[in-house]
């Protein structure tokens, strides 16, 4: 409803100037302390696949494990974790991304999914939509068939959501920041 996209909204803490001068940073913490808001998120980013049969939720390291556990509880689903490199102790796939300054990579265990298994992606945040569309590619290197992907939050002016769906990846959102 729009009353409790509004209450959603207003559980986000927005920190000036951090971690540099001109950002404002979209800081989930708060939503994650407040038992309710907590709960409503999860269920809302659940809900267009409630009774759908969903193997696997992915979560990105470090806030998608957050709210990725608790989505694959809510789904009766398992967990995948998506991790930065180095991280994962078996045998894995690895793939290169660009953040704002430079390169960074990320794993997933070669075995995380089997062929074909269902599975939805989580993050807290989609901004350029450069990680998000790494660990699109990672599981689906491995035989996922990633079915949506689910953030928090979009800043749409980054169109990171719109570079999602351009890989064939429904997006689905709880709320939009205008600006960066
Ligand atoms: C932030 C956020 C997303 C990503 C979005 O993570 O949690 O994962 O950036 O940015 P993008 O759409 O432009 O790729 P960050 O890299 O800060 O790492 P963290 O979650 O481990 O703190
Ligand atoms: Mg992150």
């Amino acid at each position: 409803t729009a009353k409790s996209s509004k209450i959603l909204k207003d559980a986000i803490r927005t920190i000036p100037d951090y971690p540099k001068p001109g950002i404002e940073f979209r800081d989930i913490t708060t939503l994650l302390g407040d038992a309710w808001a907590f709960r409503r998120a999860v269920d809302e980013l659940v809900q267009p696949w409630a009774g759908a049969k969903i193997d696997k939720v992915a979560g990105i390291e470090a806030r998608g494990f957050i709210l990725g556990g608790a989505l694959a509880h809510q789904l009766s689903a398992g967990f995948v974790p998506v991790r930065k490199k180095g991280k994962l102790p078996h045998e894995t796939v690895r793939i290169a991304y660009s953040l704002e300054y430079g390169l960074d990579e990320m794993e997933v265990h070669k075995d995380a999914v089997k062929p074909g298994e269902k599975v939805i992606l989580v993050d807290d945040l989609v901004a350029t939509g450069g990680t998000a569309e790494a660990a699109v590619r990672l599981l689906r290197e491995i035989g996922a068939d990633v079915i949506a992907a689910v953030f928090v939050i979009d800043l749409p002016a980054l169109k990171g959501a719109d570079r999602i769906r351009a890989l064939g990846v429904p997006v689905h959102t709880l709320m939009a920041f205008e600006g960066h």
